[in-house]
């Protein structure tokens, strides 16, 4: 071992500026790429030397970095995975709930676990990197990858993208269990105009740097080392031809020492799509110069950057920067040390200890929305239920995107999908039969398809509701309604779902409803007519077992929403952190409120919020306020509560919105019992980006609010004043 790249001793920086120095220029353009396996790996591994593969079959993984070691220099791959909610596109891993569902548990302590484990199983089966978690902050329902964000709080998506970055990326990289984190999508994608995926977002900079680039602030602070630039534009530029975003915020600005990937050819985009190169050439220069390190599936870039280098259009040092970046990461991963390269078949994958927290993760995740009459919990002898609905024995609507792998056909029918997680996952149906004592009591019809009209059974399912003591009916959207260029127009219930429901609710067997969904819907008549209504959103494997266990009793739910449900869709945008000034503050035809709002959702016992203080209420910007607030629990179940603080800056140089969540915390209360729960808020917390695009914090008075949602009825109040 005579070269110096490869004494692990050494430290990362050292290493790389010695395997820099022995490269060629092939060499190093060939780090910056990478490809699928469409294109062959002997020609890019062996004679191009490319940086990393994504998306491989896990065995795939072994055979490319064997060939990558025995190239020139032994420069090891990077694989890269999208292992969104779970390794979810390997069959029998863990399938988590979504991002957005785990986002209702509150609890960047579980996310971090969640991490933990798909670090655990991405790397036994030989990748090393995630593009996860996802930042984009979810404001309109329309957009087909609403299922993938935390919802539409930037602080809460910075709490809880931090902690799994934490969870993916451990202690330090180089640990044998840790993967590399990829946050994206760099910056404001999730604000495309309509909901539209891609397409443009109109947000200033002073907006960015207010609601959007937080989050992401958040992550390079907790250390992430990748992250994916956005396909959109943002006022004209798109994400990955904007230096200003990439290198003067980014690098410079934050000090991000990693390295950035674009998005999926989304150099050729720039050429094909969004037209601001007139050749491939063009595209890949203004990328390149634009502070992207890494290329996602664009091949033409190898042979293009090699020329400009070669003929002097290029400064050499340009991808000196970019190359030192991505082998950094390499060194301080371990690959050089063989990291991700197996030697045994691995237990780790699914296994127990990794099921039992999707289990966890999905009863915390899900949102009690109504419960009339406390129908639930359900009574042990309730006799026969009813269990109705074209999502109650579904997988491939309950695991939603990300959990299948490539699907070939475009735009992907459920139809399509090969599902390699159907035998270990427990369906709303089976949960229910496992959970009651005989399972002949459960009557199941599926009633109708979520998509086709035609395709129905009703009759068959009014039937069952009328022999049964209750109705569950379980509906909502399915995987072909959700993700990646699958933006909807309407978010009214697909298919014959409504009819389903409307029967059902003919014949007054109490009703039931279970919503398994990717995204808010549109369901004010659910809302009016169901006598319960549990949100259940994309939960994963376990997600039978935990609505079960939700539906009779033995788990109290504790989800709250983490973003807000709109009555209509012309109601849109219906997010809790809206600006003031609306003349009328309402449509004519109707009201702003949503259906059900940020933060909000029910649990079977009740809290009493009482004697909101403050530890002081005149207080100077660099101070710290402690917010207390006594909580009881007033029913007559054990009860964990989210309690939530809000902020609203009264009066400042710019609109503020009229409320911010800067705190939260929860609280487990046993029947009659009461706690004071303390939230400490950093009054720098309390800046604004003023109108010259500079962070202050404005001397004045603040409203402190601490409840348990968003909405103004359910917050107590007390004012400070900073000066
Ligand atoms: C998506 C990314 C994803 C990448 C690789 C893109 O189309 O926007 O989120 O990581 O594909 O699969």
């Amino acid at each position: 071992m005579s070269e110096v790249y490869r004494d692990p001793s050494l430290s990362a920086s050292e290493r790389t500026i010695d395997l820099l120095s022995r490269m060629t220029i092939e060499e190093k353009v060939g780090q910056m790429c990478q490809l699928d396996l469409s294109h062959d790996p002997k020609i890019w591994i062996k004679e191009r030397n490319i940086g990393s593969y994504l998306n491989v079959k896990w065995k795939d993984t072994q055979v490319l970095q064997k060939m990558a070691l025995e190239t020139r220099l032994g420069i090891p791959l990077i694989f890269g995975v999208d292992a969104v909610h779970g390794h979810c596109f390997h069959d029998g891993a863990t399938v988590f709930p979504s991002q957005l569902a785990m986002s209702c548990s509150w609890n960047p302590e579980l996310l971090e676990e969640v991490a933990r484990i798909t670090a655990r199983e991405v790397i036994h089966t030989g990748f090393h990197w995630t593009f996860a978690p996802i930042l984009c902050i979810g404001r309109d329902p329309r957009w087909g990858r609403i299922s993938e964000t935390f919802g539409e709080d930037p602080f809460l998506i910075g709490n809880l993208a931090s902690a799994m970055v934490r969870g993916y990326q451990g202690k330090s990289l180089s640990d044998p269990e840790s993967i590399l984190a990829c946050p994206k999508h760099f910056v404001a994608y999730g604000e495309t105009i309509g909901g539209r995926d891609s397409a443009e977002a109109e947000v200033s900079r002073r907006k960015l740097r207010s609601i959007f680039l937080p989050p992401f602030k958040a992550v390079v602070d907790t250390g992430c080392d990748s992250i994916m630039a956005g396909y959109h534009s943002i006022d004209g530029t798109p994400c990955s031809a904007n230096s200003w975003l990439l290198k003067d915020l980014l690098k410079k600005e934050w000090g991000f020492k990693g390295f950035v990937l674009t998005d999926w050819a989304n150099i050729n985009w720039l050429h094909e799509m969004q037209y601001i190169a007139p050749t491939l050439a063009d595209a890949a220069e203004i990328a390149l110069l634009a502070g992207n390190d890494m290329m996602m599936s664009t091949p033409e870039f190898y042979n293009i950057i090699i020329k400009m280098i070669k003929e002097g259009h290029i400064d050499e040092k340009v991808i000196d920067d970019a190359c030192s970046r991505i082998l950094n990461v390499k060194f301080r991963l371990g690959l050089f040390e063989q990291k991700g390269l197996l030697t045994s078949d691995s237990k780790v994958i699914g296994c127990l200890k990794h099921k039992k927290k999707a289990l966890e993760a999905a009863l915390q995740s899900l949102v009690l929305l109504k419960n009339d009459n406390d129908l639930l919990p359900l009574k042990e002898n309730i006799g026969k239920i009813a269990v109705l609905g074209p999502n109650a024995d579904n997988s491939i609507a309950q695991l939603g995107d990300w959990s299948f792998g490539k699907v070939l056909n475009w735009p992907p029918q459920d139809s399509d999908i090969v599902d390699g997680h159907k035998d270990n996952t427990v369906t709303i149906l089976d949960g229910i039969k496992k959970r009651v004592k005989d399972p002949s009591s459960i009557l199941y019809v599926k009633g109708c398809d979520v998509l086709n009209p035609e395709d129905q059974d009703i009759q068959k399912a009014v039937q069952a509701a009328m022999e049964a003591n209750v109705a569950i009916v379980v509906v909502g959207d399915s995987y072909s309604l959700n993700g990646e260029r699958k933006d909807r127009a309407s978010l009214d219930l697909t298919g014959a779902q409504h009819k389903l429901l409307d029967s059902i609710k003919r014949t007054e067997t109490p009703l039931i409803v279970v919503l398994i969904n990717g995204k808010p819907l549109t369901i004010p008549w659910i809302a009016e007519n169901a006598d319960a209504i549990l949100e259940a959103w994309n939960p994963g494997n376990e997600g039978g077992n935990a609505v079960a266990a939700v539906l009779f009793g033995d788990f109290n739910p504790s989800g709250k929403l983490t973003i807000s449900f709109p009555r209509h869709i012309g109601q849109l945008p219906v997010y809790y952190n809206q600006m003031p000034g609306w003349h009328g503050g309402k449509y004519v035809d109707m009201d702003a409120e949503p259906l059900f709002p940020f933060g909000y959702g029910l649990s079977y016992t009740s809290f009493q919020y009482s004697n909101l203080r403050c530890s002081t209420t005149e207080l100077q910007k660099h101070e710290v306020l402690t917010v207390s607030i006594d909580i009881k629990n007033t029913g007559n179940h054990e009860g964990t509560e989210i309690v939530q603080l809000y902020v609203n800056d009264k009066y400042s140089s710019v609109t503020t919105p009229i409320k911010e969540l800067k705190g939260f915390s929860s609280v487990n209360l046993h029947p009659g019992e009461e706690k004071c729960v303390n939230l400490v808020l950093p009054i720098s917390s309390l800046s604004l980006i003023n109108s010259e695009g500079v962070e202050c914090v404005e001397p004045g008075e603040f409203e402190i609010l601490v409840g348990g949602s968003s909405r103004d009825n359910d917050l107590l109040k007390k004012s400070i004043f900073v000066h």
